[in-house]
């Protein structure tokens, strides 16, 4: 069974409300019609009523099941209002400001719903650049205790090779932070290896990538990998870890026995952290077209409570997925 059949029989048990805050979208009517259909969340539509039940009917999609929460004709909205001045305060929100942003930008609004428990997740982006939706998760929602960081993961479903790599192996930071810190990338590790346990079902094994094994080469951005592996040590994380691994010496078993002999990692990797985001971008879209493998995500981590974001080009069945997928993640 592919993943993702796996993550919607998990999300259907869980009867999460997931936002969908791009209801001016088609594509996004048309998923929440499926959400609803296939009994995988209950969704939740942002927008003016009267509008968005014009347009369903129009386009003809049943969105019985669906919610549609209106931003101008909201009873919380002054709570909501009140909330985003508060957590913006040092960066001088006014009540005014907040109204405005909250009444006119979706993703703040969806975010919102999700920082006060009103809604368990959001997917948004398939009409927003991920900046976008990131600035709301980071701003409103915040990072859940304990992480410092928002990043991301792909869980990358291989078209071939499965019985020498498995089914999955997870490939962050793809699309966040464009040059991490050891801090960063220890938290990357960190929020991978839990979604890794959390969407997956995988035990992890995560290998801190560098065109260097153990020594083999020497430059700053080594040292800045090899320095997350010691933060990671002194946090006495619950799961396997190797820094300074080359993608083989991570991946081949034969190579990974001869450059990191002592390493539980080095050959069995299933969690790939790549130091920076050029290397995690172009590796996995490589990966992607040149071998087949099916790309899932950007999926967000390290935030409170999921937040997850679409590329502008996702099909209706991609908004479908990530919605299992956060409803999992909620889960
Ligand atoms: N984790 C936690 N907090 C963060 C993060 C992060 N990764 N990034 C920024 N912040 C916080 C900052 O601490 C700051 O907090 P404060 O306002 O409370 O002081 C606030 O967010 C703003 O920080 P800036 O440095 O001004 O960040 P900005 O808002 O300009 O940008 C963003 C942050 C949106 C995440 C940016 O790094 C970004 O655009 N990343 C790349 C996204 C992208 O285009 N990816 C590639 C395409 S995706 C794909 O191909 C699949």
């Amino acid at each position: 069974m592919s993943i993702i059949l796996k993550i919607k029989e998990k999300s259907k048990a869980l009867g999460k409300k997931i936002v969908l805050p791009e209801a001016t979208d088609e594509r996004v009517l048309r998923a929440a019609a499926d959400v609803v259909k296939e009994g995988l969340a209950v969704p939740v539509l942002v927008g003016s009523e009267a509008t968005i039940k014009a347009e369903a009917e129009k386009l003809g999609i049943n969105l019985e099941g669906a919610v549609i929460a209106d931003p101008n004709n909201c009873e919380k909205i002054d709570a909501y209002v009140a909330k985003l001045v508060e957590l913006r305060a040092k960066k001088g929100m006014t009540e005014e400001k907040a109204k405005e942003i909250l009444t006119t930008d979706v993703n703040f609004f969806g975010a919102m719903m999700v920082k006060m428990g009103d809604v368990d997740g959001m997917v948004s982006g398939s009409d927003s650049p991920t900046s976008n939706v990131l600035r709301a998760g980071i701003q409103v929602v915040g990072t859940k205790p304990g992480m410092r960081t928002v990043s991301s993961v792909f869980l990358m479903e291989l078209a071939s090779k499965q019985e020498t790599y498995g089914d999955i192996i997870l490939f962050g930071d793809c699309a966040v932070i464009p040059e991490p810190t050891s801090e960063q990338l220890a938290d990357i590790a960190a929020g991978a290896a839990e979604t890794a346990k959390a969407v997956a079902g995988l035990e992890p094994k995560v290998a801190l990538m560098s065109f260097s094994t153990k020594g083999s080469a020497k430059h700053d951005t080594v040292d800045t990998v090899i320095e997350a592996g010691k933060i990671l040590a002194e946090r006495g994380v619950d799961f396997e870890f190797e820094a300074e691994l080359q993608a083989d010496a991570a991946l081949v078993a034969a190579v990974g026995a001869k450059k990191a002999p002592e390493s539980k990692v080095a050959g069995n990797a299933n969690i790939l952290v790549f130091p920076n985001l050029a290397a995690g971008n172009i590796g996995y879209k490589l990966v992607q077209r040149l071998a087949g493998a099916e790309a899932h995500g950007p999926l967000l981590q390290g935030l409170a409570a999921p937040i997850n974001d679409l590329s502008r080009g996702c099909s209706v069945s991609d908004i479908v997925n990530l919605t299992a997928i956060t409803a999992v993640q909620a889960g």
